[in-house]
């Protein structure tokens, strides 16, 4: 187990990614706190028999909510070792051409207050845990924090701000804590966005991305949510050390696929016979 003993805190930690994250954990012995906003959704998880975690029904955008869920934990363990940020909005890809000029502020406030703000309240309310226990922090951006065309300019714009906040707070909190994220590539999730669009009770998975991205990708298809977790159980664990401010990248190719969208690579499949 690489995460024995571990006290972690998870936002967003009840559907998609962040759920991922919280059962992978909890396999590798962490004690795991989760924060949602969702009730039905944490209610889900705890009436669950397969997993033993903490929960606090909390908004990341709210800097007192985070630290009574950052104190809740301290309380509930006895300390925090790693406080992951993942809670997240999307903005479906929406163009900035297409989008009601009544709307753009409002929506890039919801936004920007979700998937940045949100990191930042975490961050703010478990520094002092993290220096005494010399843990780390782990921020999802997403392969949009790099490339262009995995959201719209709120997305976008959003996700690259969190790769400058994984490389701010890694120098700020040198040498206690570190300080890394994880860019995942597609994920088939609940994934929702901003009310202010009127999108807050869409889900990513109803664009059927397994379908329509998959062959689209290097790696040929969308992962499962249960396989972009090791790599925070890599970044949350001791062979991790040397690395702060650091992003992995989980993009499932995205920046490698070049002019023909498709794999190359498929061609030596036919050449070499390779069944399946
Ligand atoms: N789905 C994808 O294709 C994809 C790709 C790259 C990165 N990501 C990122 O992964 C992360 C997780 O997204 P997901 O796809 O698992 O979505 P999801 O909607 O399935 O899970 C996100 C969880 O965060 C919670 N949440 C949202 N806003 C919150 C708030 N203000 N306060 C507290 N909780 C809140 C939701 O209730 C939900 O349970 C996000 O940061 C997202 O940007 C997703």
């Amino acid at each position: 187990m690489r995460l024995a003993e571990q006290k972690v805190l998870v936002t967003g930690g009840a559907s998609g990614l962040g759920l991922a994250i919280v059962e992978r954990f909890v396999k590798e012995g962490a004690r795991v706190l989760v924060v949602d906003r969702s009730e039905e959704r944490l209610t889900a998880l705890q009436q669950r028999s397969d997993i033993d975690v903490e929960v606090v029904n909390a908004d990341v955008r709210s800097t007192k909510q985070m630290q009574d869920a950052v104190d809740q934990a301290v309380e509930r363990f006895g300390g925090l070792d790693c406080a992951v940020g993942n809670a997240g909005i999307w903005d479906y890809s929406k163009k900035l051409d297409d989008t009601e000029p009544e709307h753009l502020e409002d929506a890039f406030d919801e936004l920007f207050r979700v998937n940045v703000l949100g990191y930042i309240t975490l961050a703010k309310a478990a520094i002092p845990s993290l220096v005494r226990s010399r843990g780390c922090m782990i921020f999802t951006a997403s392969n949009a924090g790099y490339d262009a065309g995995g959201g719209g300019v709120l997305y976008t714009a959003s996700k690259h701000a969190v790769v400058g906040l994984i490389k701010q707070l890694a120098h700020e909190l040198a040498p206690g804590v570190r300080v890394n994220g994880v860019a995942p590539g597609p994920i088939d999730t609940q994934l929702s966005g901003p009310a202010a669009m009127s999108m807050e009770d869409r889900h990513i998975a109803e664009l059927n991305l397994p379908e329509k991205v998959g062959p689209t990708l290097a790696i040929g298809r969308v992962p499962e949510t249960r396989e972009y977790a090791g790599a925070f159980v890599h970044l949350a664990s001791a062979d991790s050390s040397p690395s702060t401010g650091t992003v992995v990248n989980a993009d499932c190719g995205i920046g490698v696929r070049g002019m023909t969208r498709a794999a190359l690579g498929q061609k030596l499949v036919e050449k070499y016979g390779v069944a399946g």
